[in-house]
C-alpha cells in the first residue's frame, strides 16, 4: 500500500479572552516556547508531515515563524467552522487521514497523537481521544449508547444527567478525511453558543452508520487546555518537571527540579550538577561535570567540560573547559572565554575574547576587549570602551599584568608582557614588555 501523507489541522483562532492579553493566547510561553510550538512539535514527532493552523489576525502575522501554513478565520464561529475553513484551503487527498488538534493543549504527548492515528483503521471514520476527569469540568461530555460513543454534548447544552458524566472529550481527533469533509459540511449552529461545533460531527458520523473509536488517555493532565494564566502556570510546572526528568535520566543531577527552569532542546552533559534557583535556556549546550548555580542564569551559552558558573549570569556567550565564573559575574553579548579562565566576583564581560588562562578575579569591566593567554587583570580594571559616540576596542597581549584600578582608554593596544601600575590611566598604546604607570600613564625607567 502506498504511504499516505498524514496531515493535521490545528485550531488556534479562538479569542483567548480569559488570558486578558494583547498577545494571541497560543503565543503565550511556557518553558521558553509558545504553547503552539509544543503542539506542532508533538504532531511532527507523531509523523504528521503537513500542518495547517487556523489563525486569527493577531496570530496570522507570526505564523511564518512556525513553519506551517496559516489560514485566517476572520470570525470565530466555532471549532467546526474553523475546520471547514482549513479543509477548504487543503487539497483533498485520496484516502487521507487528518488529525485535528487544539493549539491550547501544549502538554499533549506525541504518543497520544500516534495512538489516535493508529486506531484509525479502514472500518473507522474517527478515532476520538477521551479522558476521565474530576467533576465539575468544562470539557464536552461523551454520551454513550449500548457501550458505543453516540455523541458529544458541550457543557452549555448539557442536561444535569449529562453533566454528571466524567468521560470527556479531550479535543484530539484522527479523522478519515472524506468522512470529515462530509460531516463538517453538514454542521449546524443550533446550540446555546450559536457556534458550529466540531464535536457535532461525532453524532453525524454515528447517524450515518460510521464507526467512532474512543481512545482513553491515561492521564487527563496531558490534555489540559490552557484558558487563563493560572492554567498556564500549571502547565508550565508540568512541562518543566518533564524536561528536568529527561535530563536527570540522561545523567544530570538536578538538586531541586522545582526551582530549576529548563527549556526544550538543551544539551547537558553527564555528571553536571545544577544547583537550586537556576535557569537554562535558548539552545544552550553544556558539557560534562559542570557545576551550575545556585542562582545561575544561562541563556544561549556553550560551556565546555568542568565549567563552574556560581551565582552568575551568562547570556549569548561561551566558555572553555575548566573555566570558572562567579560569584556575581555577568558575561554577555557574544563573549568567548577560553579554557582555564577565571572570572571572579563583580566582573562584567561584554563582547570580548579572553584567551586560555586569563584571570579577572575582582570588580572589573571588560567590554569589546581581546585578551591574550595567561594575562592577569587586576581588581577594579575598566576598559573605557565608550567615548560618547562609539564603542572602541581594547587589545591586550599575552602574559600582561594589568595593575589594580587601571583605566584603559580605548581604542588602545597593550603589548605582550607589558605591565601597568596600580591606578594607571592608560591613554596611549603600550609596546611589548613596556611598564607604564600614572595618570596619564608614562613609561617607567627600566629596572
Ligand atoms: C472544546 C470542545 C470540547 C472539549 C474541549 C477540550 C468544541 C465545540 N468543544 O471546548 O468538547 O472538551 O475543547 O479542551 O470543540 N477555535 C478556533 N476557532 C473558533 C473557535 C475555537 O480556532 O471559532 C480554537 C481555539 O483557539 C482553541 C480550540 O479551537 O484552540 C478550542 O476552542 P475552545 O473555545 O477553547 O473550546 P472549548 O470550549 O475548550
Ligand atoms: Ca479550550
Amino acid at each position: 500500500m502506498a504511504k499516505v501523507k498524514v496531515r493535521a489541522i490545528v485550531l488556534a483562532a479562538g479569542k483567548g479572552t480569559r488570558m486578558k492579553s494583547a498577545t494571541a493566547k497560543v503565543l503565550h510561553e511556557l518553558c521558553g516556547r509558545p504553547m503552539l510550538w509544543y503542539v506542532l512539535q508533538a504532531l511532527r514527532a507523531a509523523g504528521v508531515e503537513d500542518i495547517t493552523v487556523v489563525t486569527n489576525p493577531e496570530l496570522q502575522g507570526r505564523i511564518g515563524e512556525f513553519g506551517v501554513t496559516g489560514v485566517l478565520q476572520e470570525e470565530q464561529l466555532g471549532t467546526g467552522h474553523a475546520v471547514r475553513i482549513a479543509l477548504a484551503a487543503m487539497p483533498a487527498a485520496n484516502s487521507g487521514r487528518v488529525l485535528v488538534a487544539y493549539a491550547d493543549m501544549p502538554l499533549v504527548r506525541e504518543e497520544i497523537f500516534a495512538a489516535a492515528l493508529a486506531a484509525l483503521d479502514d472500518s473507522t471514520a474517527l478515532a476520538l481521544v477521551t479522558a476521565r476527569v474530576r467533576l465539575p469540568s468544562n470539557f464536552g461530555r461523551i454520551v454513550r449508547r449500548d457501550g458505543g460513543v453516540e455523541r458529544i454534548v458541550e457543557v452549555r447544552d448539557a442536561t444535569s444527567a449529562e453533566l454528571a458524566i466524567d468521560e470527556v472529550n479531550a479535543g484530539i481527533y484522527a479523522f478519515d478525511e472524506a468522512a470529515l469533509r462530509d460531516a463538517v459540511a453538514r454542521l449546524r449552529n443550533e446550540n446555546a453558543q450559536k457556534e458550529y461545533y466540531l464535536t457535532d460531527s461525532v453524532a453525524d458520523l454515528v447517524r450515518s452508520g460510521k464507526r467512532v473509536a474512543p481512545i482513553e488517555t491515561p492521564d487527563a493532565m496531558h490534555v489540559l487546555g490552557i484558558n487563563d494564566r493560572a492554567e498556564l502556570a500549571l502547565a508550565r510546572r508540568e512541562m518543566n518537571i518533564r524536561l528536568c526528568a529527561q535530563h536527570m535520566r540522561d545523567g544530570v543531577t538536578i538538586v531541586n527540579p522545582l526551582s530549576t527552569s529548563l527549556e526544550p532542546e538543551l544539551q547537558i552533559g553527564r555528571d553536571t550538577i545544577i544547583y537550586p534557583n537556576s535557569s537554562i535556556g535558548r539552545l544552550s549546550k553544556i558539557g560534562e561535570r559542570c557545576a551550575i548555580g545556585p542562582n545561575a542564569r544561562l541563556s544561549n551559552v556553550r560551556l565546555g567540560n568542568d565549567v563552574t558558573v556560581f551565582e552568575s549570569t551568562v547570556f549569548d556567550s561561551s566558555a572553555g573547559d575548566r573555566t570558572s565564573i562567579g560569584p556575581y559575574a555577568h558575561i554577555r553579548n557574544d563573549s568567548q572565554l577560553g579554557e582555564d579562565v577565571r572570572i571572579g566576583n563583580f566582573v562584567e564581560v561584554k563582547n570580548s575574547r579572553l584567551a586560555r588562562g586569563v584571570k579577572a578575579s575582582h570588580l572589573t569591566y571588560l567590554g569589546d576587549a581581546e585578551i591574550g593567554e595567561e594575562t592577569n587583570i587586576g581588581a577594579g580594571t575598566i576598559t573605557c570602551n565608550y567615548d560618547g559616540k562609539r564603542k572602541n576596542k581594547t587589545k591586550i597581549g599575552r602574559d600582561v599584568m594589568i595593575g589594580s584600578n587601571t583605566s584603559l582608554i580605548a581604542p588602545i593596544t597593550i603589548g605582550d608582557g607589558a605591565l601597568t601600575g596600580a591606578g594607571s590611566v592608560v591613554t596611549k598604546d603600550v609596546p611589548p614588555g613596556q611598564r607604564v604607570a600614572g595618570n596619564p600613564a608614562k613609561p617607567l625607567p627600566n629596572k
